[in-house]
C-alpha cells in the first residue's frame, strides 16, 4: 500500500511517560506498519526531567526569561533524542521537509520556533503549547497529548470528558495537567487537544482513529473537526 499524502497525526509524548515512552514508540511504529501504512505519526517530545534542570537553574541563578525559554525548548530536544534511542532507532527531524514517508518521526521544535517566535517566553508556555504550535504550523487542527493520567480530573475527582478551551481560560483551576497557555492558544487558533493516558495502548489507537475512548477532549468553540 502506498501512503496517502498528508495523512498524519501529531502526538505529544509527555515527560511523565519517560519510563514507557520508547515502548509506546515501538507500539506506534508497529501499529502504522501493520494497520495503517498510509499514516505518519509526528511525535513532539515533552520536557520531563530535562526541563526540571532548567527550572532549578532559573530558580537558583539569574537567567533571563528569554534564555530560560530557549533552554527549556532544548530540554525537549534532549527528551527527543532519548526517545529516539530505544529498541527501535528513529531519526529526529527539525522541519516538515525532513518528513519522508516513514511511519514515525520525532520533531524537535527549536528551529520552527526560532523561525516564528510568537509564543510568550514564560513558564506558562511549555511543551503542550509548543506541540499545539507545531501542529498548527503544519496545518493540523487537532493533536493528541499522551500523559500519565486519564485526562483532566475535576475538583470532585471525576474525569472531565469534554471541555471548551474558552471555559478553561476563564476558570484557572480547570487547567489540570496542561500548561497554562494551552487553552488560550487552542482558542485563538481554533484547535483541539485530546488528552490520553499513554499507559493504555487501546486508548491511544482509539484517539488516532477518531473513536470514542476514555480521555479529555479540549475543544475550541466553532471548530467542526469533532
Ligand atoms: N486536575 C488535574 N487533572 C489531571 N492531572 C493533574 C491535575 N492537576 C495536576 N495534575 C498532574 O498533571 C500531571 C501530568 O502533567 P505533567 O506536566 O506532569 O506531565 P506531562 O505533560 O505528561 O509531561 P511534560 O510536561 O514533562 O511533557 C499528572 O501526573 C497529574 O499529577
Ligand atoms: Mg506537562
Amino acid at each position: 500500500m502506498t501512503k496517502r499524502e498528508g495523512d498524519r497525526v501529531i502526538i505529544k509524548l509527555g515527560g511523565s511517560l519517560i519510563e514507557r515512552g520508547r515502548e509506546i514508540i515501538r507500539f506506534l511504529r508497529d501499529y502504522v506498519e501493520e494497520k495503517d501504512k498510509a499514516l505518519t505519526i509526528i511525535l513532539i517530545p515533552g520536557g520531563g526531567p530535562f526541563v526540571e534542570v532548567v527550572r532549578n537553574l532559573s530558580a537558583n541563578f539569574s537567567i533571563s526569561e528569554d534564555t530560560a525559554h530557549w533552554m527549556a525548548v532544548l530540554a525537549m530536544h534532549q527528551y527527543g533524542f532519548f526517545l529516539a534511542n530505544g529498541e527501535i532507532r528513529i531519526p529526529v527531524v527539525e522541519s516538515m521537509n525532513e518528513i519522508d514517508g516513514e511511519p514515525i518521526r520525532i520533531l524537535l521544535p527549536y528551529e520552527m520556533l526560532k523561525a516564528d517566535d510568537c509564543l510568550p517566553h514564560t513558564w506558562d508556555v511549555t511543551s503542550d503549547t509548543i506541540a499545539a504550535f507545531v501542529a498548527n504550523k503544519i496545518g493540523e487542527k487537532t493533536f493528541i497529548k499522551l500523559t500519565d493520567v486519564d485526562g483532566i480530573i475535576d475538583e470532585k475527582g471525576h474525569l472531565i470528558k469534554e471541555i471548551y478551551a474558552e471555559e478553561m481560560v476563564e476558570f484557572e483551576e480547570k487547567k489540570g495537567c496542561v500548561d497554562t497557555e494551552l487553552p488560550r492558544f487552542l482558542m485563538q487558533n481554533k484547535m483541539n487537544c485530546i488528552i490520553v493516558n499513554g499507559n493504555f495502548p487501546d486508548r491511544i489507537i482509539a484517539a488516532i482513529e477518531g473513536k470514542e475512548t476514555r480521555c479529555t477532549k479540549i475543544l475550541s468553540m466553532h471548530t467542526k473537526t469533532f
